[in-house]
């Protein structure tokens, strides 16, 4: 690619672009930087950032695109957008501090869990002395990838008996690993089971009926990957049924989670607002330039998606 200044198009309907603008603009790889929705023509923009779907006709828009990234480590709005032309490559963001910060809220999750943490809280209300026994917990972690695979083995580390399970069979240490063929053996160890797949057509609604009554009686849920991963009218069956004892979310079909959804004032369910793991604009901006010098070097791209695999 010619060395000229690269003009940048971002496109975030979630978060406030200005931290992003402000980051790329102190690099001098960097050109001019447009915010979507613009009128401004975007004929020179090369690169494409983006977070959560795309306006149709924005690529159009742009006839000299070479590049596409995600602003952060999911790519499911990119994949299932058919403007997007197949040879223009995708990446998405691989960071340590998202794998950090991913790990951090999962192991809250499950501590809170284990200690009965939500009744310490009730009973703290009424001047309760309870003192809840605890147990150790095998963890189900279901995608070993970026995050998942980060938050298995910090699990180890904390003593939890961990399972492991992956479209392609891994090897990790401390780690009782298992891929597809074995998806049952797998989940019937999984006393918490963590979701940190990507979303693709073989995991949509894959956090389903016949996935809970696989599990040990009295599981636990936490979805941290996707809300379309999860058949919610399932889980609240699951959930009334006693199949499982609980659930933290993060991720749900629809977010905002509109105030008539049910899983909002389900006794057994705690939710997030989708922050377990917020891309952390720094770090990510370090990554993008790191990638854009590649790009004007014609170099490969680091963390470029597998179309075939759509993740
Ligand atoms: N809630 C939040 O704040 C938040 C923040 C960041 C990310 N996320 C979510 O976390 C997801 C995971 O991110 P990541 O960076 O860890 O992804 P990743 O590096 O692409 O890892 C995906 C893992 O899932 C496995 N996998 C994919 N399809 C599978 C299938 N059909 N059956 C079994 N295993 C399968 C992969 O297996 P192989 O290893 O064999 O390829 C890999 O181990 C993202 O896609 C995003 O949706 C959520």
């Amino acid at each position: 690619m010619d060395k000229q200044k690269v003009d940048i198009l971002i496109s975030s309907s979630v978060w406030d672009p200005k931290p992003w603008v402000e980051g790329l603009s102190k690099s001098d790889l960097v050109g001019n930087i447009h915010v979507w929705p613009t009128q401004a023509d975007l004929t020179n923009v090369k690169v494409l950032f983006v977070w959560k779907p795309l306006d149709k006709g924005v690529i159009d828009l742009i006839p000299n695109l070479k590049w596409i990234s995600s602003l952060g480590a999911g790519v499911d709005h990119l994949m299932t957008d058919p403007q997007i032309p197949e040879h223009i490559p995708i990446t998405r963001i691989v960071d340590p501090f998202l794998a950090r910060d991913m790990t951090n809220y999962v192991i809250m999750g499950l501590m809170m869990h284990q200690r009965s943490m939500l009744r310490h809280l009730d009973n703290q209300k009424s001047k309760t002395w309870d003192r809840i026994t605890y147990k150790p917990l095998k963890v189900g972690v279901m995608g070993l990838g970026a995050l998942g695979g980060h938050l298995a083995e910090k699990l180890v580390g904390l003593g939890f008996e961990v399972f492991g399970y992956s479209r392609r069979l891994k090897r990790i240490e401390g780690i009782k690993c298992f891929d597809e063929s074995d998806q049952k053996e797998f989940l019937s160890h999984a006393e918490v089971l963590v979701n940190l797949l990507p979303v693709t057509p073989q995991t949509v609604n894959i956090l389903n009926k016949q996935l809970f009554s696989s599990l040990p009686k009295g599981a636990y849920l936490i979805n941290v990957a996707r809300g379309n991963h999860l058949v919610e009218s399932d889980l609240i069956n699951a959930l009334d049924d006693e199949q499982l004892s609980g659930a933290l979310l993060d991720v749900f079909w629809e977010e905002p989670l509109p105030p008539s959804n049910p899983l909002w004032e389900h006794t057994k369910v705690t939710i997030t607002p989708h922050v377990a793991s917020v891309t952390t604009p720094n770090s990510a901006i370090a990554l993008l330039l790191d990638n854009l010098k590649r790009l004007r070097e014609d170099r490969e791209l680091l963390h470029t998606v597998d179309l075939n695999k759509g993740y």
